[in-house]
């Protein structure tokens, strides 16, 4: 009886422990979005152990001296990319100007959004993996591994881009507008604006870079693992061809 009774004090034990495991978790907020999967497409994380990449940028300081009216003047497509990698400084500047966060106290951002939703996403695609865009924490988080460039689109210059950038919008976040045509109309014109900055950072630090609207929705919304929202725009940014 004794034997017994020590038995089921120790799977109470037990069972104690696992719960207050589970609350510690909980309570470290280590969760990791399910959306992260390998370079074959397979989910890694979420249901595995292994932890998202994360690139901490360095402060966004480079490429943006040039005057405006200049920036203006200079800001043009060019198509003709070099396959040269893009340094991390350039990197980190060219993904401030397009969705940084210039108010840290308010969380506000570089560009406008109707409502101040910030209903965009932005992602950075390079020949190690796709990563989304943490303005908060000026960083890169893995979502996927391995060179994915391709995949936004058949035009070349995707191919040889060292970088690219794709604006998606998240519709989960567009709530308060009951109306998907209001949706669309909003996420389209915030958009621009984030097309704009990049192309105004590009000329200001001399790279080239293009607008495309004629991307793989469908193969993007799966590789982001898009639910509610849409990859609206891409742009392949690295240096111009002489
Ligand atoms: C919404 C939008 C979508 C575009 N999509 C593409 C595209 O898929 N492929 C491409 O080569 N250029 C694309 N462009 C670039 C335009 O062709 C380019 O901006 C236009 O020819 C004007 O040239 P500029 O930017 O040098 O003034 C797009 C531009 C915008 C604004």
């Amino acid at each position: 009886m004794k034997k017994l009774f020590a038995l089921a004090l120790v799977i109470a034990l037990m069972a104690g422990g696992a719960q207050a495991q589970k609350r510690d978790n909980r309570k470290s907020g280590k969760t990791i979005p399910s959306s992260m999967v390998d370079g074959k497409g397979n989910k890694t994380f979420g249901n595995s152990v292994k932890a998202p990449e994360i690139r901490q940028l360095p402060e966004p300081v480079i490429g943006m001296d040039m005057p405006f009216k200049m920036a203006l003047e200079q800001r043009r497509t060019i198509r003709t990319i070099r396959e040269d990698e893009l340094p991390i400084d350039l990197i980190s500047s060219l993904l401030w100007s397009a969705y940084g966060i210039n108010r840290a106290e308010e969380s506000r951002r570089v560009v406008p959004s109707a409502v101040n939703v910030q209903e965009f996403d932005v992602y950075l695609f390079d020949r190690q993996g796709v990563y989304l865009y943490d303005a908060q924490k000026k960083a890169l988080i893995m979502v996927a591994e391995g060179d994915y460039r391709k995949v936004i689109s058949s035009q070349p210059f995707f191919e040889k881009a060292p970088v690219s950038i794709v604006l998606v919008a998240n519709y989960d976040r567009m709530k308060i507008f009951k109306d998907k045509s209001v949706r669309d109309f909003y996420a389209a014109v915030d958009c621009g604006y984030i097309s704009q900055n990049i192309y105004l950072f590009s000329a200001s630090a001399k790279l080239a870079t293009v607008a495309c609207g004629g991307i793989n929705h469908d193969e993007l919304g799966k590789l982001l693992r898009i639910t509610n929202g849409k990859a609206m725009l891409a742009h392949p940014v690295g240096f111009a061809e002489e």
